[in-house]
């Protein structure tokens, strides 16, 4: 909790597009989401302050001791949390340090759990929050979803970055998911200064329709809302992370039009 990284806002869309999420119904009723926090750092998990941390994702994707425990089901994993219609699967510490007894049948859990709907019953949504770095647990993250969105800095790195990311998407997309598609790419706290303005049409004409708009204005609160106080920006209020807030709600509405269309 507020230590300063490089982070290019991953968590903070992840949280955002679960909370627009909640805010839409289905049956009558605002939509669940479950957040798989697939991150060793543990992020989205301190944000959301589940009721307990002891069991996670770790326990799904390997048992502590694989001579005598078996996997838990992801069912079983899923904690209510400080956020209304949020469940979360924590991440820990560890998750880094089992990363390499990572079976090839952990691997796929996630998406076998998709396909089967095993969840289906508990959640509408599920999020997944991934490692910055492309290891074991990102791939397996990416094994398990459909959509995924890239979070980009509006900088020649970040540009770099999804054009990486993209390249992997296809290989995973080859390779073991072929229902993975790019949700599309979100530039992440960004400042309408002149030379990111200039970088981020060049990242329109490099990414076109993949490069979400409007991209996500950097606003000095959003880190306060969040981080410390736990809150989803709209809920915080001002006017300027009600923005932000739009602004996923708008990518969060695409996709679930679109989903649902193709339906
Ligand atoms: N729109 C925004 N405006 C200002 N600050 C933001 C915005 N979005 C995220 N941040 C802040 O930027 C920092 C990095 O965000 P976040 O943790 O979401 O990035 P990340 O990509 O998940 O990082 P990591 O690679 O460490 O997982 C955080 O302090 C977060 O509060
Ligand atoms: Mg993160």
């Amino acid at each position: 909790m507020g230590k300063h990284k490089g982070g290019v806002g991953c968590t903070v869309s992840a949280l955002e597009l679960a909370y627009a999420a909640t805010r839409r119904t289905i049956h009558g009723r605002p939509r669940r989401v479950a957040i798989l926090d697939l991150d060793p750092q543990g992020n989205a998990t301190d944000v959301l302050e589940p009721k307990q941390r002891r069991i996670g994702i770790k326990d799904v994707l390997a048992p502590p001791d694989p001579a005598t425990a078996r996997p838990l089901a992801l069912r079983d994993v899923l904690i209510p949390t400080a956020w209304d219609n949020v469940l979360l699967a924590p991440a820990d510490r560890h998750l880094a340090n089992r990363e390499t007894d990572l079976t090839p049948h952990g691997i796929a859990t996630l998406r076998r759990a998709r396909l089967s709907g095993e969840i289906a019953d508990m959640v509408d949504d599920v999020v997944i929050d991934l490692p910055r770095d492309i290891g074991r647990l990102a791939a397996t993250g990416l094994l398990g979803m459909e959509h995924l969105f890239i979070c980009a800095q509006a900088s020649i790195w970040g540009a770099q970055g999804a054009e990486e990311m993209r390249y992997t998407v296809r290989r995973i997309s080859e390779k073991g998911n072929p229902e993975l598609a790019i949700a599309g790419i979100v530039v992440a706290a960004y400042d309408d200064a002149r030379d990111s303005r200039r970088v981020l049409e060049s990242m329109k004409s490099r990414f076109g329709n993949l490069l979400l708009d409007p991209p996500v204005p950097r606003k000095v609160r959003v880190r306060e809302a969040v981080e410390s106080y736990h809150t989803p920006c709209r809920e915080f209020g001002g006017r300027d992370l009600e923005e932000v807030a739009d602004v996923y709600q708008k990518f969060y509405d695409s996709l679930l039009a679109q989903d649902g269309s193709a339906r």
